[in-house]
Formats: structure tokens, C-alpha cells, sequence
């Protein structure tokens, strides 16, 4: 793959160090070996790669000149390779209301990027084919839409409903679709498979087709509001294993994302404030408008599923739902973008998501995951505004937003106990730094390592005094 630089291509870097060392009689070496290193380019003539001396190779010489190197070390010990190949993946996140309306061709060719390829299919007759996974909840409702629609388009399909929960997140719901994908025999080239439902399908559909033939495209089709501005956008893929959340997995992008917001006037009112609790964060910690925006709008979005007026939304002018995702949308991919595989530990968008993972297990299936996230965001909230890094004025406004956006902000299972076990599995786990996020005021962050057990505590008792009561529960630190 031929690297482009191009800003809006996302992109990561894969190293591969290849080591190969002659077997030899055992001797004692001398201290001083002698290394002898050469950087070769990859150059193709007549489709044949071969290796050309030196960083700069005279691009007009050759049919192609790729961006990948290999280094070879030579040695007394033996001869080593390094290859350095960097791997581009290009996705694509479109909005399109009415996505299965038949008139809309977005769900079957708003993947193809490639003019050609796209005149090519218009042009012939042959049918498409697809093979569509899709959650058991949103097949009930929307089951008929979806077959209207691909038959309506003469598609050659099988629709696969499942019923991804949480529960069944696992590797044999990904295998169970793989056996179907087989037997449906697409080609992997050019019939990506769709998945459609919340974040659980997209994630089992998205590691299932990073399986299959080694990389075969999906396509996104978030249905639920958490899913539609975090679960979507990103790159990784997952299941559940052995009792941890998406411990298996890979960082392979879909192909495209369809976005429609209409999908979401059907999700239950608890996983709407669920999803709000992912876009409070990215709020939080990079976009003050936004939480602004949610503090005075964030209950009627609530109310209103994200449904706005379509007509003010085609001319452009943009109504809250749209705006709000909008912001979470960009926002999210900022912060991705630049870190598809997560090399960079120094995360903003982990704000929420120290602690919560531990409480989220410790009490499943009862706080769904953005509202454990919340419950986080709650207590660092305290943290900040104990390290004097927000005022008291301005912990009030999140906490009154939370509240407003139907999110617990106080657990009983949340002690401290199990803060501090999670703050040191996270020192564990992201190369010896806790690497906290804090807001810092409101719509900035920053990440902190040195915050005190003191400081801990005293936030955790404040938090404690002034919200438990919002809980019936009692505060046992
Ligand atoms: N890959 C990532 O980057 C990423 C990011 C965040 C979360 N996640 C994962 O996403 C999952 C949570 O996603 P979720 O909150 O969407 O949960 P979910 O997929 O379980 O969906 C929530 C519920 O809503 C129902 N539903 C879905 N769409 C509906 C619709 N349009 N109308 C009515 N009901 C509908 C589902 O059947 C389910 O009962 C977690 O497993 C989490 O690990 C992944
Ligand atoms: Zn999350």
C-alpha cells in the first residue's frame, strides 16, 4: 500500500523488526562488535518490488516508489532487517437522513470513494450483493424497512438479526457470523458487510469481518445515540473475554459510517441519557459551547429522542441535535485521528473511564456503560475543584447538567477502596503514570499525575456529603 500524504486520510504507522541471526559455534565474543547499517527504498519496475540503496531514489525512474524501508544491520552476530511500512486507512463518517428509504443509495455505494468504480457499477446490470448483520431489537422495528429497501434495489442479500447484548458479546456470536459470511461466500473486495444496531453489534460485526480473509470492509450503522457518536467513529473492534470488557479485539476502522438520526427517536429514554453521558465528556474536556449547549438544551433533546426539524436542518441551519452531535462527532475524531491505536497514552477522551470500567463490573448489568462513566466524571469533577483547578460555581453547573440529563452522579459500590485499586491498575497498565484527565475549566482539560491521596479522599468525602442524598443509599468510603 502506497503511502499518500494527504490530512484527511487517517493513518498509523506499523513497525516490523524482522531478526533472523546464523546459528553458530559458541565462542567468546569480543565486547567491540562491528555494525554496519543501510537504509534501502522499494522500487517497482515492470511489477517487481526491488530494494534501492539510499533515502532518495529518483521518483521519475520508476513505476512506483513505495514509502516503506527496510534497514538492513550487518554484523558479526548476523544480519537483520528492519521493515518500516506505514499503513494508511481512509474511512469515511457521512450523515444521511433517510438511509433506508429506497431513493437513498448511501447504505450500498457511499463506501466507494474511486469515480471509476463507481460509473462501472452504475453502468452494469448485475445485481449487488450484501450480507447485512442487524441487533434483534432493531430488526423488530425496523426489519421491514431494511428488506423493502434492498429489494427495492434489487440487492442479492441476507439479513442476519442476532441479539448482540452485552451478555452475548462474545467470540461465539463473532464465529456464529463468520460461519454465515462463509456461506453466503461475498467477495471480499468489493461487498462489504453492513452491521446496523448499537455499539454491541458494531463491535462483534467489526471484529468478525477483521477476521475474515484476514480484512474484509464492514460498514457502521450506529442506531443508538452512544453508539452513533463514540462506538461508530473510532476504529476499534471488540467482544468480551474471560469476565473483561472487549479484552479481545482489533484497531481496524469500518470502511464507511452511515450516519441517521432518525434510527435514534425509537431508543428507550435511559439509553439516550446513556449517550449523553459520552457527549458531556468530550464536552467536558475539549468544547465548552457544547456543554452550553447541553446544560440549556440538554433536556429537550432528552425529551425529544434528537429529533429535530428536518426542514431547518436542509437549510443548513443547523437545530441542537444536529449541532450537538456534530460537535461530538468532530471533536471525537480529533482526538482519535491523530491516535488511531492508542501509542499515545496521554488520552482526554479516558476522562470518565478510570474508575468506571471497575464499578461498571463490580455491578453488572445494573449502571449501563455511560452512566458509570458519569458517575467518574461526577467524583473527578470533585477532584478538580478540590485541586483547585475548577471553581465551586462551576462544579454546580456540570453537576446540575448531569442531573438534568437523567445521570446518576453518586454510586454506593463507587468507595474509595475502589478508586484507589483502579487508579493503580491504571499506573499498571499506562507505562508507571496515572495519567489522570481533570477538566480544568469548563470545556478544558488536562492531564495530571500527581494528584495526592489527600486531595483523593477530601474529594471523595465532599462528593460524598453533597450527593449520596441523591442516592438513597449510604456513603461507606
Ligand atoms: N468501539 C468503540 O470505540 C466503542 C466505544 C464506546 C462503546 N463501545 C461499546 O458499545 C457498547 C454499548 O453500546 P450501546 O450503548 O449502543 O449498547 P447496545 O448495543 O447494547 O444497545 C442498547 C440497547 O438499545 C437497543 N437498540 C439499539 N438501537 C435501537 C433503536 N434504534 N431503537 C430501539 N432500541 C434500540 C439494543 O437492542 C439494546 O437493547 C459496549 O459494549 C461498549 O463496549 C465501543
Ligand atoms: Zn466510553
Amino acid at each position: 500500500m502506497h503511502f499518500r500524504k494527504d490530512c484527511n486520510k487517517l493513518c498509523s504507522y506499523l513497525l516490523l523488526t524482522v531478526t533472523i541471526l546464523r546459528m553458530g559455534k559458541v565462542h567468546i565474543e569480543e565486547n567491540v562488535t562491528t555494525e554496519k547499517k543501510t537504509e534501502y527504498s522499494l522500487v517497482r519496475v515492470k511489477g517487481t518490488w526491488t530494494r534501492k540503496l539510499g533515502k532518495k531514489v529518483n521518483k521519475d525512474k520508476f513505476d512506483c516508489v513505495s514509502a516503506a524501508k527496510i534497514y538492513e544491520s550487518v554484523s558479526e552476530k548476523g544480519t537483520s532487517w528492519t521493515v518500516v511500512t506505514p499503513i494508511v486507512f481512509t474511512y469515511k463518517v457521512t450523515e444521511s437522513l433517510g438511509l433506508l428509504d429506497p431513493s437513498n443509495d448511501t447504505l450500498l455505494l457511499g463506501h466507494i470513494t474511486d469515480s471509476q468504480q463507481m460509473e462501472d457499477i452504475k453502468k452494469t446490470n448485475k445485481p449487488l450483493k450484501r450480507f447485512v448483520v442487524v441487533d434483534q431489537e432493531v430488526y423488530k422495528i425496523y426489519g421491514p424497512k431494511l428488506t423493502e429497501y434492498l429489494e427495492a434495489r434489487n440487492v442479492q442479500y441476507k439479513i442476519l438479526a442476532l441479539p448482540t447484548t452485552e451478555e452475548n458479546k462474545s467470540m461465539e456470536m463473532a464465529m456464529e457470523i463468520l460461519e454465515e459470511v462463509n456461506n453466503f461466500s461475498l467477495d471480499r473486495r468489493t461487498e462489504p458487510i453492513i452491521a446496523i444496531g448499537g455499539g454491541v453489534c458494531l463491535d462483534i460485526v467489526g471484529l468478525a469481518a477483521s477476521l475474515y480473509r484476514r480484512r474484509t470492509p464492514y460498514i457502521r450503522v450506529p442506531t443508538t445515540l452512544l453508539s452513533y457518536i463514540d462506538a461508530s467513529v473510532g476504529a476499534k473492534t471488540g467482544v468480551n473475554f474471560a469476565n473483561c470488557k472487549n479484552k479481545l479485539g482489533a484497531y481496524i476502522p469500518p470502511t464507511a459510517v452511515f450516519l441517521d438520526l432518525s434510527f435514534i427517536q425509537t431508543v428507550p429514554r435511559r439509553h439516550i441519557s446513556n449517550g449523553l453521558a459520552e457527549m458531556l465528556k468530550m464536552a467536558l474536556v475539549k468544547h465548552r459551547e457544547l456543554f452550553e449547549l447541553l446544560e440549556k438544551h440538554g433536556r429537550s433533546l432528552l425529551d425529544t429522542r434528537f429529533q429535530g426539524d428536518n426542514s431547518v436542518y436542509r437549510c443548513n441551519h443547523l437545530d441542537a441535535p444536529s449541532q450537538a452531535t456534530r460537535i461530538a462527532i468532530t471533536t471525537m475524531l480529533e482526538e482519535l485521528a491523530p491516535n488511531l491505536w492508542e501509542d499515545d497514552l496521554n488520552r482526554l477522551v479516558d476522562f470518565g473511564h478510570l474508575i468506571s470500567p471497575a464499578l461498571e463490573m463490580k455491578v453488572l448489568p445494573s449502571l449501563l456503560h455511560g452512566e458509570a462513566v458519569n458517575i467518574d466524571m461526577a467524583y473527578m469533577v470533585y477532584v478538580s475543584q478540590e485541586s483547585g483547578l475548577l471553581s465551586e460555581e462551576e462544579k454546580q453547573r456540570i453537576i446540575s447538567c448531569m442531573v438534568s440529563l437523567e445521570l446518576p452522579v453518586w454510586h454506593q459500590e463507587c468507595t474509595m477502596e475502589l478508586i484507589q485499586k483502579s487508579l493503580q491498575d491504571r499506573l499498571k497498565h499506562s507505562g508507571g503514570l496515572v495519567r489522570m484527565p481533570l477538566p480544568v475549566g469548563l470545556g478544558q482539560a488536562d492531564i495530571f499525575n500527581n494528584t495526592s491521596y489527600e486531595i483523593l479522599l477530601k474529594a471523595y468525602e465532599k462528593w460524598c456529603d453533597e450527593l449520596s442524598m441523591s442516592s438513597q443509599s449510604n456513603c461507606d468510603p
